[in-house]
């Protein structure tokens, strides 16, 4: 496969990047026809956009410089213009399917990071939260099934396995259990600063339409699930996003995110299988490469770097790629499925101690019934059973007896020492 190698790629000059009203809007693909993967560029790319428009300004409050704040306005106009992507996705494709298609992204996409990411504690993240999304899969595929008489397969087309993992009812934890070490930016490989970005803005844009999304459904259940997941990925947005070195300078993080845009899109024209399509990622790849230099002006003139210092590589290298994770994904089901967070590291269930926060938490989130398992309830046979692996009972079982041990022992010291 073609290498990516952002400075030798050619760009196109950012006042010849504004686009007419009839070219922002492009006619979606067919929801019938288009392959699974090509959807979940679309959605890829509208998180990219997202998350560099957002970045930008925040950058924009938090700058005095008026030139600086010209420069970012100009580069997120464009991305604004390009954010657009999403439009790609039809009308006809409801919210449920949409959601099927985002999951989907953070099964495959987090699969493909984690594969490729050289930091082991940075990779340790990913395993972990795959887990999480991989189960958010599946029970949206029983809220598919219940609430539309939907079939998953039509949206994964197989390439991507449906059933429980690590429970949604056991993401709950404690805002403390989100805190994360970060990586060293002197020493982090530029693959897993690409990574990092990458996943933040997934799980951003994932989180932001759920919450959005949600209340489009009158059935309460589904309206409930959809705060419960987004609740899970505000967590994921979180832990994703303390990964990245905070002692990065704005300028450095903003030429990070362009780089990043032209690698994602760079990634997805060289397997994209739609013609039309492509040649939007192509054509957007170049504007992202202009994006990019201007970061590296800015970052000379205002803090004298070089910005081949920065990025420290020609190549970024593999590309992100799409494609089934099957056997990836029951390894870590395998070795993961019990692992927690606790105090910035991962534990077994079996191993931590009485005092870790989340018991409580989840005590407390889930005393009344939890809309994750209640869903399962609604869907077909063959989908619920599925919650009934022998695996994932005895995590559930294991979880529930650890969480009334350690507040029925909380309660007795409280009777105790009124
Ligand atoms: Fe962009
Ligand atoms: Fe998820
Ligand atoms: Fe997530
Ligand atoms: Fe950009």
């Amino acid at each position: 496969m073609v290498q990516f190698k952002p400075f030798e790629m050619d760009s196109i000059p950012i006042e010849e990047q504004f686009m007419n009203w009839k070219e922002i809007v492009k006619p979606p693909y067919n929801k019938k026809s288009v392959d699974a993967y090509t959807r979940t560029r679309v959605i890829l790319m509208n998180g990219i956009e997202n998350a560099s428009i957002l970045m930008s300004h925040a950058i924009e409050r938090m700058t005095v410089d008026p030139e600086i704040k010209r420069q970012m306005a100009m580069m997120r106009r464009v991305d604004s213009m390009q954010q657009t992507v999403d439009w790609l996705n039809p009308a006809n494709q409801s919210v449920i399917e949409t959601t099927l298609g985002y999951e989907q992204v953070a099964v495959d996409l987090t699969s493909n990071l984690a594969k490729n990411e050289p930091d082991p504690y940075v990779k340790q993240t990913l395993d972990f939260a795959l887990l999480e999304d991989f189960d958010h899969l599946y029970r949206y595929s029983c809220l598919y099934d219940y609430l539309e008489g939907g079939n998953y397969d039509s949206i994964v087309q197989g390439k991507t396995e449906v059933k429980a993992a690590r429970p949604t009812v056991a993401h709950h934890r404690h805002p403390d259990e989100t805190m994360r070490k970060h990586y060293d930016k002197d020493t982090a490989d530029i693959k897993t600063k690409m990574n990092y970005l990458t996943i933040v803005a997934g799980e951003q844009q994932t989180e932001l339409f759920y919450k959005t999304q949600g209340n489009m459904y009158s059935d309460e259940l589904a309206r409930q699930l959809y705060s419960e997941i987004a609740d899970v990925e505000e967590e994921h947005v979180t832990l994703y996003g303390l990964l990245g070195d905070p002692r990065e300078t704005m300028l450095e993080k903003s030429a990070h995110m362009q780089l990043c845009e032209a690698y994602i899109y760079f990634s997805c024209a060289q397997t994209e299988t739609d013609p039309r399509i492509k040649a939007i990622w192509e054509d957007f790849a170049k504007m992202e490469i202009s994006h990019f230099e201007n970061c590296a002006r800015l970052l000379e003139k205002y803090e004298g770097r070089d910005i081949s210092d920065v990025v420290k590589a020609d190549v970024i290298e593999p590309l992100v790629v799409f494609e089934p994770n099957k056997n990836y994904v029951n390894k870590v089901i395998d070795e993961q499925l019990d692992l927690m967070p606790s105090n910035m590291e991962y534990k077994r269930l079996g191993e931590l101690s009485d005092e870790w926060a989340s018991f409580k938490f989840q005590w407390k989130m889930n005393e009344a019934d939890v809309p994750s398992k209640e869903v399962v309830s609604k869907a077909s046979s063959e989908l619920a059973k599925r919650d009934q692996a022998k695996n994932i009972k005895q995590f559930k079982r294991q979880l529930a007896e650890r969480t009334q041990n350690v507040m029925a022992s909380q309660r007795e010291k409280m009777m105790s020492h009124p």
